[in-house]
């Protein structure tokens, strides 16, 4: 799996075409998605489309969507796997992930909400149960390898010591701020791999991109705070997904270099905590807008 991913979760439409577009002739090679992107058919169409102009192999490419929360049971796993794939326009996955450990109730309704307002979520369903079937899919060869996403270690143990396929990637919030020190040593130590979203801090201002010690380090190296926040989360052996939407931000954010040492260490001493995605507390995503997430 290219360490460096290029993130679909971009709510426009048109938007996702474009980036995705450029983020393939910058030369990103992975591309992370989801069925509750909503917007699968997108990507799909810019990829086979780069593809073509670019003469570059779906081989090439490593392709991952997600399980929605929705479809946790047993019998909807392989039904909304072929969904998302026949959305892709792809007859293979590199890498399918269980999207958050949360089973809401079964259905075609993404965001499930009795008349208060609260999530309904489905207790006849155990992670377990849905790893299993996830551990079919791979059986039947359509899917090259499986993960989980927004799960804690504590969740993540349990299902790590059942599974017949272990996971292959976990997929969680990390940067300076949120750097799940335990989680990546379990995973280092598993064979796991450690994919960090909202590698900059999901672009958030004040945050990341203007934290005084990365700035610091990016005028010193001649690198942008961006390029320095993605070089320290390869160096301490992570795999990332940033969403540039323009082309000069997708070049950009392929262009990374190791830090020296002295920067490296410099930015692991940073003290201040913060997890911006409620995701790992409710299942409910924390970055997706209402009004256009169906
Ligand atoms: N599993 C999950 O629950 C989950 C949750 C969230 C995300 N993800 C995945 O992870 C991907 C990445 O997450 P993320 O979008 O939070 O990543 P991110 O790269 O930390 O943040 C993206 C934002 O940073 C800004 N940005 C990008 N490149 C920049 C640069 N060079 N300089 C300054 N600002 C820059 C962009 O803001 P502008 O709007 O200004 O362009 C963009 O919206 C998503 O697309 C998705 O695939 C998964």
């Amino acid at each position: 799996m290219p360490a460096l991913g290029f993130g679909t979760l971009i709510p426009d439409a048109t938007l996702t075409i474009t980036a995705t577009r450029d983020a393939l002739a910058a030369g990103f090679r992975h591309f992370d998605c989801a069925e509750r992107y909503g917007n699968e058919r997108e990507v799909g169409s810019a990829l086979q489309a780069g593809l073509a102009a670019g003469g570059i192999a779906r081989e090439d490419i490593f392709v991952t969507t997600k399980l929605w929360n929705s479809n946790h049971r047993p019998e909807r796993v392989e039904p909304a796997f072929e969904a998302s794939l026949d959305r892709l326009g792809l007859n293979y996955l590199d890498l399918y992930l269980i999207h958050t450990p949360f089973a809401f109730q079964a259905g075609d309704e993404q965001d499930p909400r009795d008349q208060n307002g609260n999530v309904l979520y489905d207790s006849g369903v155990t992670l377990l149960d849905t790893w299993k079937a996830m551990e079919s899919l791979v059986d039947h060869g359509k899917c090259r390898a499986i993960g989980l996403s927004d799960i804690s270690l504590d969740e993540l143990k349990p299902i790590y010591e059942s599974a017949r396929i272990k996971p292959a990637v976990v997929q969680v919030e990390s940067h300076p701020y949120l750097p799940e020190t335990e989680l990546l040593e379990f995973c280092q130590e598993s064979g796991v791999v450690f994919l960090a979203f909202a590698p900059l801090g999901h672009g958030m201002t004040p945050g990341l991109l203007e934290d005084p010690v990365i700035s610091g380090i990016a005028t010193r190296v001649g690198k942008t705070p961006a390029q320095v926040l993605l070089a320290w989360a390869v160096q301490r052996g992570t795999a990332l997904l940033t969403t540039p939407r323009t082309a000069a931000r997708a070049r950009e954010n392929f262009d990374i270099t190791a830090l020296p040492t002295a920067a490296f260490d410099e930015i692991n001493r940073i003290q201040t905590r913060q997890r911006l995605n409620p995701v790992v507390k409710t299942g409910v995503p924390g970055f997706i807008p209402k009004a256009t997430s169906a």
